[in-house]
């Protein structure tokens, strides 16, 4: 295992995790992911930019087997996915300064007892000489810890953008190949761990505006020699108004609220408005948190369980309401037996957005002809609502 080169200086030290289906123990990655690690070699100095995994200790260090001598480690974010070697890198080479910003410091201590006097606090745009290739430090708070950083390389137009504009995909390629398919790899990243910071990113993304970049090296998946790709796609992702789209996460255990699902999906798709429903038995969560980055209404389907929502359904709320998207409307539909407290629960948990709640269609046992006419009602007041919007796609 050698590192690989990306450029005059620059190497890729970093893992592939090929086999990694899960990540949070909450997002599945279907397609994998990486931890990317980068050294920055001057004529002076050389600077490793993040750890690995820890998962994957074993790889770096034989990454790092001929590299005698590293001064400084540039630690952007303290979660254990990129620092989780740092006390190994650091026992390997014990003259080495950890540099990071001043939130990070305490963080280190005590997420991994990282000894507070080998860190070095880099304030926002301070810079580090290595001879011929400059660090600038650029804060950037909230993507997605309080604490993280990214670096600027102007000799080389390079920025190490860390989480910011990563995605979940293992690859050989170093350098995006297919748009299509990083793009649902990021965007199922942004969708889990930078959606809830939309505001804070786009200050962000106004300040790396005006930098010239040629490159963006994340801490996940492939780097993009194309940055107005992921730089255009965080934009409309954070700023953009939300499309003509509903998102239906559903649940059904003996078919009523199924029956009433398909039946809104229908009514909905007649009036022009695009449907996502997701079986919350089988589906991808991943997908569901993809679809809601640029959805206009939440409709949730559930069934009553012990007087309240699903409990599938119930964390699919909990989910959205978390993810902060750009929801306007919500409402509810679904079957119960004898006494229901769904809505009132449902209602309760999207306190935390603000959108407006549309009426709830509930029936009991099987929905009736007028249930379904509540449903084609329900339909075209959303259309309506859409539509006065002027929502697109
Ligand atoms: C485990 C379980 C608990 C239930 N608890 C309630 C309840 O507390 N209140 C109620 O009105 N119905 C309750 N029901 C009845 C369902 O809400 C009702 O059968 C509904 O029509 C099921 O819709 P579905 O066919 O979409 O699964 C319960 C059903 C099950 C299986
Ligand atoms: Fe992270
Ligand atoms: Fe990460």
């Amino acid at each position: 295992m050698q590192p690989l080169p990306i450029m005059d200086g620059i190497e890729f030290v970093g893992s592939v995790d090929w086999d990694r289906r899960l990540f949070d123990s909450l997002i599945p990655l279907p397609d994998g992911t990486s931890y990317n690690a980068y050294l920055v070699k001057g004529r002076d100095k050389v600077a490793l930019l993040d750890t690995v995994d820890p998962i994957f200790w074993d790889q770096l260090r034989e990454k790092l087997r001929d590299v005698p001598r590293i001064d400084y480690v540039v630690v952007h974010h303290v979660e254990q996915d990129h620092s989780g070697s740092l006390p190994l890198v650091l026992e390997k080479y014990p003259a080495a300064t950890v540099l990071t910003s001043a939130k990070a410091r305490g963080m280190l201590v005590d997420h991994l007892h990282v000894a507070e006097e080998r860190i070095r606090v880099m304030a926002d745009g301070e810079t580090i000489d290595l001879g011929g290739k400059t660090l600038r430090f650029l804060a950037m708070p909230w993507v997605h810890w309080p604490e993280t950083i990214v670096t600027y390389l102007p000799e080389d137009r390079v920025l190490f953008s860390c989480d910011l504009f990563g995605s979940h995909l293992a690859t050989t390629d170093m350098y995006v190949t297919d748009e299509g398919l990083v793009y649902e790899a990021a965007q199922r990243y942004y969708a889990e761990i930078m959606m809830p910071f939309r505001t804070v990113i786009k200050g962000h993304l106004e300040k790396l505006a005006k930098l010239d970049i040629a490159v963006i090296a994340p801490s996940h998946g492939p780097l993009y020699d194309r940055p107005a790709f992921i730089m255009d796609a965080y934009r409309d992702w954070v700023m953009a108004p939300p499309h003509n789209t509903v998102v239906l996460p559903f649940v059904s255990m003996h078919g009523s609220t199924e029956i009433m699902v398909r039946h809104l999906t229908d009514a909905l798709q007649r009036q022009e408005v695009r449907v996502k429903p997701f079986n919350l038995a089988v589906t991808d969560i991943g997908k569901l948190a993809i679809a809601l980055v640029d959805a206009a209404t939440l409709i949730l389907g559930t069934p009553t369980v012990h007087l309240g929502p699903h409990p599938a359904a119930y964390y699919a709320a909990k989910l959205a309401v978390a993810l902060k998207p750009k929801l306007l409307y919500a409402g509810l539909i679904g079957s119960y037996g004898w006494n229901s407290r769904a809505t009132e629960q449902v209602v309760e948990l999207c306190q935390g957005l603000k959108m407006e709640i549309l009426e709830p269609v509930i029936c009991r046992g099987l929905p009736l002809a007028e249930d379904l006419a509540a449903l084609d009602r329900l339909a075209s007041v959303i259309a309506g609502k859409h539509r006065v919007r002027q929502l697109t796609d």
